[in-house]
This record gives C-alpha cells, structure tokens and sequence, in this order.
C-alpha cells in the first residue's frame, strides 16, 4: 500500500498580511498615474497626432497637458502617502531597506541577481527582496522622484513666483535652466518605463517560482508564506 507522506510542517503555506491598505493604495495610484503620465508625455514630447481643420476648434494638446498634470498631482499625492507610511507602517514597509554599510546586504544582493539571471528562484521573503527594494529606491524613489521636482518645475514657470515656484523652482537653474529640466525629464520617463517592464516580469515569475501569491498580494495585501521565509520582523539590524 502506497502512504502519502504529509507536507513536512516548515512547508506549509500560511496566508498572512504583508502589504497593508496605504501600501496597496500608494502602489496603484502611480501604477495607474505613470503609464498615463508616459502614453501623455511622449505625446508632449512628439504630437504624433494633429487635428484636422481650424486649429480654433480643438483643444487637443491642452487636454492632454491638463491629463499629464492630474496625473502628476496624483503621483505626487501616492508619493506623500508613501512616504508618510514608510515610517508609519508595519516592518513590510521598510523591507529591504538598503543597508550599503553591511557587506551581508551586498552579498544578499548578488545573490539574489544571480537568482533571477539563471532563473533559479529560490529565496523566499515575507515583504520585498534587497533586489526588489533597491529597484524601488533608484527607479521610483529616484527617478519618480525626480520626475515630480523637474515636472512641478516647469510647471510653475507659467506662475513665477507661485506655489510650485516656490517648493520646486530651485530645480531650474540647478539643472542649468529650462531647456535642461525638459532633458531630465524626458530621460527619467524613460527609465521609468524600463523599470515597469522589468517589475511586472519579476513579480510574475515570482509568483510562478516560489508559489507565494505575489501577483495577488499587491490586490489583497495578504502573501502564502512557509516558516522557513525570510521575515522582516525587525528593521535595523
Ligand atoms: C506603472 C506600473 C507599476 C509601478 C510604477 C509599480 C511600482 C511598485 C512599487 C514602488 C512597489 C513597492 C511597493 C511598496 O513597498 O510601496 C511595487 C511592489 C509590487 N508591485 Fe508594482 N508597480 C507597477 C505595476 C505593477 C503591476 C501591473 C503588478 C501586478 C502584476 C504589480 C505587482 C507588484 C507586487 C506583487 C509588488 C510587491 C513585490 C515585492 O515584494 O517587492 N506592480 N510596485
Ligand atoms: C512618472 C512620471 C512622469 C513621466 C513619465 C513624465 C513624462 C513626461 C515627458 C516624456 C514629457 C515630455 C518632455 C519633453 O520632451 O520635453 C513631459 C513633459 C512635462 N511634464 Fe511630465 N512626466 C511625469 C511626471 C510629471 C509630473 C509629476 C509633472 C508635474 C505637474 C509633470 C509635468 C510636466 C510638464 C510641465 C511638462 C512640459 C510640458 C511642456 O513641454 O510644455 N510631469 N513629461
């Protein structure tokens, strides 16, 4: 007779709450805000499409304008309440956190790049990877980052002196003037958008791998955990 032996206990999957309700929030506003704000930008940038007739009549480039700025209102609002829960938030929040001065962070990283080259995922974590986190920290922290200062930037040049003149006008002659934060602003939207392909491929191939729900998490907040994996229970270690 033929036993089937049980799932050894350090296997099993435990559904527990990893991305809490503002971590979800923040993601989706500038998941949703960022591809508006790159498909409205380029169109800034190249008006692909003209109007047929008297130009009087349309209000095209204006509309798309006025969509690239809510949008931007909109990531900077997922921004603040980011930021705002990273300090509030539960140890998943701060997970990852680049710890550059421990020479195990680095060695933790390398790892983990090894991982996804070979796509030999293994490692299994309760909140983000060094890897994950890093990406965060210089494509959305730094380069979406960035793209709200230079992009409130030229915003407030139509209102010198204003609000936005105020809080971000010192980015204009610190890129060398105007003609310069457009430059900037052009070559982070592209990063960005390496940054989202990138992203989407790993946190499917993760959820595929190491069968932890990931893809689900980001909708729900809660992950299939083992006991085996790497928690986050405390911050600076
Ligand atoms: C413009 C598109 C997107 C951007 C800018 C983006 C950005 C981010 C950021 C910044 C985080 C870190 C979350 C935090 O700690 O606050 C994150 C995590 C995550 N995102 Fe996205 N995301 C995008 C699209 C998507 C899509 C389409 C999916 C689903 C397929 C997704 C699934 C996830 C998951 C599962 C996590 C948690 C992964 C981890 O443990 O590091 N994202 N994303
Ligand atoms: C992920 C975020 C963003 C992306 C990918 C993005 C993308 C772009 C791109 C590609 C351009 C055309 C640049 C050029 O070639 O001159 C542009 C222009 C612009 N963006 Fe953004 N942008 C983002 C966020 C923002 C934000 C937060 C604001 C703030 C309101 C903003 C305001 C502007 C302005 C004022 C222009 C210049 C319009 C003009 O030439 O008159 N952008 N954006």
């Amino acid at each position: 007779m033929t036993t089937i032996s049980p799932v050894p206990v350090a296997e099993e999957l435990q559904s527990r709450y990893v991305w809490e309700s503002p971590i979800r929030l923040a993601h989706w506003m500038m998941a949703l805000s960022i591809p508006v704000l790159l498909a409205t930008g380029f169109f800034i940038a190249w008006p692909y499409a003209s109007v047929q007739g008297e130009a009087t009549g349309s209000f095209l480039m204006g509309r798309i304008r006025q969509i690239h700025f809510i949008s931007g209102y909109v990531l900077l609002s997922a921004f603040l309440i980011r930021l705002y829960w990273f300090f509030a938030g539960n140890n998943y929040a701060r997970s990852g956190f680049p710890f550059f001065w421990h020479v195990s962070w680095w060695r933790e990283l390398a790892g983990q790049a090894w991982e996804y080259l070979t796509i030999r995922i293994t490692q299994r974590f309760v909140g983000h990877n060094q890897l994950g986190a890093l990406s965060y920290l210089i494509f959305i922290a730094g380069m979406g980052g960035a793209e709200i200062a230079t992009g409130f930037a030229m915003y407030s040049e139509t209102n010198p002196g204003g609000f936005w003149s105020k809080i971000f006008g010192w980015v204009i002659p610190l890129c060398g003037g105007s003609y310069q934060v457009h430059q900037w602003h052009h070559y982070f939207a592209w990063g960005i958008l390496l940054f989202i392909g990138i992203h989407v491929y790993i946190v499917v191939l993760d959820s595929i791998y190491l069968d932890n729900g990931m893809v689900g998490s980001i909708f729900t907040g809660r992950k299939y955990v083992r006991r085996s994996d790497v928690d986050s229970d405390t911050w600076i270690s």
